[in-house]
Order: structure tokens, then C-alpha cells, then sequence
């Protein structure tokens, strides 16, 4: 087994956690952004399995980062690879998972099924949007979606909270709240949102009492921000509030302006500034469990 990725830190953590060789993967960019990613090989790879990870960074660039994976997936083919793992910690395009008005494209399974096209064996990912579950998930190639929940219930475990309360800021992701209350063996609850879906706009409509307690507000994504300052400013007088998101696609101002209002942290499925928790043993667990 080899790991294939760009030297991120993350790509070698995850060949340290597999107990495998490591080779770079460099993304070179033309001046017009056309990209030539290049398997920085010494020796032939012939038969191997490979473990290719791609992880995205902030300003995230989900096109671009699904092209590198895709013509690099072809290239280990090209080069005679027999198996490959594909680690993408943040599966783009993963909300478009329905056809949510008439018109728009089913972007999910299309994605899904451009990697296996592309020669891809095996998919592994971190709490994919569409899938509450830990585990395999029905797509056109063996699947995965890995709880990165876990590991942000394992960091805030050692921060020594005040009456502590785990809240999701509307119901799906109150049930990723109870999942790390009760690895705290703490209470949760969540939060009423409604989102106008062309305007993009979210109204929160439940106050809650949370006097003297410190909160950890947690969601799958943090992107505009707009779902984590709504819960927040839906909290009656917190101690202290913690967000703690598992992917920091952070758009626009959203660092700022949730910083401004809350301790702010994620796990390290995208690279940001506030990516502390590190998912890497988590998937690497898994790449040797299945
Ligand atoms: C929604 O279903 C997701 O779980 C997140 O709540 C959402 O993607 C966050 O987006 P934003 O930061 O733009 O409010």
C-alpha cells in the first residue's frame, strides 16, 4: 500500500497512520489555470494499491479539486495501478443530493459516478452531508462516510466545560449534537431553522435558556456562516459558546464573523486556520477496518 497525495501535512499523517510509503503529489497550475497534477514518482507503481487523497484548502476550489482527482485517478491507472482508495476528507457537491426545484441537476450521483468512471475502487469521505450514518453509503462505487463527529467529541471532552450543552442549530444537526452529548454524557437539543431556498436567507426561530452554561454549537459545515451567528444570537445568556464544525468550507467573512462571537474550530477535512481536529487516524482506522 502506498499514499498518493500533496505534501499537506495531512497526506503524510495518514501514510504514518497506515504504516505505508508516501508519494508527492504536485499540482502544478499554467498561467491561464489549467492544472497538471504530477505523481512525483522515483520507481514504477505498477500493481500497487494506492491510497490517493486530494485535500481541499481555503478558498476552497471544488472544480479544480475534482479535476485534480480525476485526471490523477486516471493517471494511476494509466501507470498500471491496481487498486485505488480515493480519500476525499470533504465530498464536494454533496448537498445538491436531490432535486430540490425543477431544473437543476442531480450533482451528487453525477460526481459519484465521474470517480468510478475515472477508475476509482474504493470512496472514502468524512460525515458526507447526505449521510447521517456512519458507514457504507449506496453510491454507483463502494462508499464510506466516516463520523467526524467523533473526533470533535474527543477534543471538547478535554476542555473542561461548565455545565456543558451540545446544541445543533436546526434538527439534522441535532442529531450530531446528541452523538457527541452522549460520548460527554451531556445534555443536547437543537435549534428550529428554515432556510428560503432562492434567497438563501435563514430565520431561527426557538430562543433558548442557556444561563451561566458553556455551549458547543456543532454542524457538519460552517460555509456563509449565517446557520452558526443565527443559533448563536438564538442563546440566552451563554457562559461561553464554542463552535466546533467538522468541514471549515468557510466562505466570504464567515471565519470573521463567527470568531467575533464564538471560540471557533473544525476538524481538518479542509485546510483553514481553525482546522485543530485531526481526522487522519480516524480514516486511516477505517481504510484498514473495511
Ligand atoms: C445544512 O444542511 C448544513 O448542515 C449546514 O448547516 C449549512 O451548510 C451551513 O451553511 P452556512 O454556513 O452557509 O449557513
Amino acid at each position: 500500500m502506498l499514499v498518493v497525495g500533496p505534501k499537506d501535512g495531512f497526506s503524510e499523517e495518514l501514510a504514518e497512520n497506515l504504516k505505508c510509503g508516501f508519494i508527492a503529489l504536485d499540482k502544478r497550475v499554467f498561467p491561464d489555470n489549467e492544472i497538471c497534477p504530477r505523481i512525483m514518482l522515483d520507481n514504477g507503481i505498477k500493481d500497487e494499491h494506492v491510497v490517493l487523497v486530494n485535500r481541499m484548502q481555503r478558498p476552497t476550489d471544488p472544480n479544480r479539486y475534482l479535476v485534480e482527482l480525476l485526471l490523477t485517478i486516471k493517471n494511476l491507472r494509466a501507470l498500471g495501478v491496481k487498486k485505488i482508495d480515493t480519500v476525499m476528507p470533504y465530498l464536494v457537491y454533496a448537498r445538491q443530493d436531490k432535486i430540490f426545484r425543477k431544473g437543476e441537476t442531480l450533482s451528487t450521483q453525477y460526481i459519484l459516478q465521474l470517480l468510478k468512471d475515472a477508475g476509482a475502487s474504493r470512496l472514502f469521505s468524512v460525515s458526507v452531508h447526505f449521510q447521517r450514518e456512519e458507514g457504507k453509503f449506496h453510491a454507483p462505487l463502494p462508499a464510506f462516510s466516516i463520523s467526524g463527529f467523533i473526533p470533535i467529541a474527543n477534543y471538547i471532552k478535554k476542555l473542561n466545560l461548565k455545565k456543558p450543552i451540545i446544541i445543533g442549530p436546526d434538527k439534522k444537526s441535532g442529531q450530531f449534537a446528541k452523538e457527541i452529548a452522549e460520548a460527554m454524557q451531556c445534555e443536547s437539543a437543537y435549534l428550529e431553522k428554515k432556510r428560503d431556498l432562492d434567497t438563501g436567507t435563514i430565520e431561527t426561530k426557538t430562543k433558548l435558556d442557556v444561563s451561566g452554561r458553556d455551549v458547543v454549537i456543532v454542524d457538519d459545515i460552517a460555509s456563509s456562516g449565517s446557520t452558526l451567528i443565527h443559533a448563536i444570537e438564538n442563546l440566552n445568556n451563554p457562559n461561553k459558546v464554542i463552535c466546533a464544525v467538522v468541514h471549515p468550507v468557510l466562505t466570504g467573512d464567515c471565519l470573521e464573523k463567527v470568531s467575533k462571537k464564538a471560540e471557533f474550530i473544525s476538524c481538518n477535512t479542509i485546510a483553514s486556520p481553525i482546522s485543530k481536529i485531526s481526522v487522519a487516524a480516524r480514516i486511516a482506522e477505517f481504510i484498514k477496518a473495511v
